[in-house]
């Protein structure tokens, strides 16, 4: 038994899908998030520079919200941080990486499609993920930057067909090179995966790792002993945002995508 929450980290709030899901897999857990808006975007830049902000970021988080275990929602924190991170704090990380393992284990034609930031795209955590579970296939990378800006800056401003066309050039491509199923590999595409499933049009399936993420997640939980029981939180987490010079628009939009999630507004961390 553990009342401590489960902090949920990522550069905006592409974590958030990862968090609703692990909430329907453990609905008595308590949850905290931090968007480390004051970094974003994570994918544009270097690997080192990357791993500084990172630590620094989840120092302070773990400071503030004194967590059992953390969840980075994020493939592009996840690929280049996730070792540093388990050296430098001593509770357990769960990373979100390309579900590319799976990808291999259903493509008919071989050919499997990645979207990530460009950072996830380069890094060399993706190419041995691929060598080792999807050598015999063709793997087809796009680094879909504006997708992750849309997500983060304009969700809420953006009609459908605007989203269309910002996701058009991807799907295009992914078309083009043939790909059967395609990989969402920056949690910030969940939000607009089902648009991306549409606009595929049946030439590939779109899969992501949130089930994977909270199975892993509940077996962490149940092999430390640290679950928390008891009755189902009603009121199940809090949203945290990095940095400051938040302006007024920025704040309404976190505040929504908080509201969104069903999360407390917590502020500036
Ligand atoms: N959500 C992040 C990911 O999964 C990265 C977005 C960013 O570039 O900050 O890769």
């Amino acid at each position: 038994m553990n009342d401590r929450p489960i902090a949920v980290f990522d550069s905006g709030v592409g974590g958030l899908p990862y968090l609703q899901s692990l909430r329907e897999y453990a609905p008595n857990e308590y949850f905290v998030y931090l968007a480390d808006r004051a970094n974003f975007p994570y994918g544009e830049k270097s690997d080192k520079e990357l791993r500084q902000i990172i630590v620094e970021s989840v120092g302070r988080f773990i400071e503030a919200t004194d967590p059992k275990l953390m969840l980075i929602a994020c493939n592009t924190a996840s690929v280049v941080a996730l070792e540093a991170l388990r050296e430098r704090f001593s509770i357990p990380f769960i990373g979100v990486v390309p579900a590319i393992k799976p990808a291999a284990e259903t493509s008919a034609r071989r050919s499997i499609g990645v979207l990530a930031t460009r950072r996830t795209v380069e890094d060399p955590y993706t190419e041995e993920l691929i060598s080792r579970y999807a050598s015999d296939c063709r793997v087809i990378r796009y680094a879909g930057v504006e997708i992750v800006e849309l997500v983060e800056l304009n969700y809420f401003t953006t009609s459908e067909g605007e989203k269309i066309e910002v996701l058009k050039p991807a799907v295009e491509y992914f078309k083009s090179e043939e790909v059967d199923t395609l990989v969402v590999g920056c949690t910030h595409f969940i939000f607009v995966e089902e648009l991306l499933q549409h606009m595929l049009d049946g030439s590939a399936k779109v899969i992501d790792s949130r089930r994977g993420v909270a199975q892993q997640t509940l077996r962490i939980l149940e092999q430390e002993s640290i679950s928390r029981f008891g009755q189902p939180q009603p009121e199940s987490g809090r949203l945290f945002v990095s940095g400051n010079g938040l302006d007024q628009a920025a704040e309404q939009r976190y505040r929504s995508f908080s509201r969104l999630y069903e999360l407390e507004w917590s502020g500036v961390l």
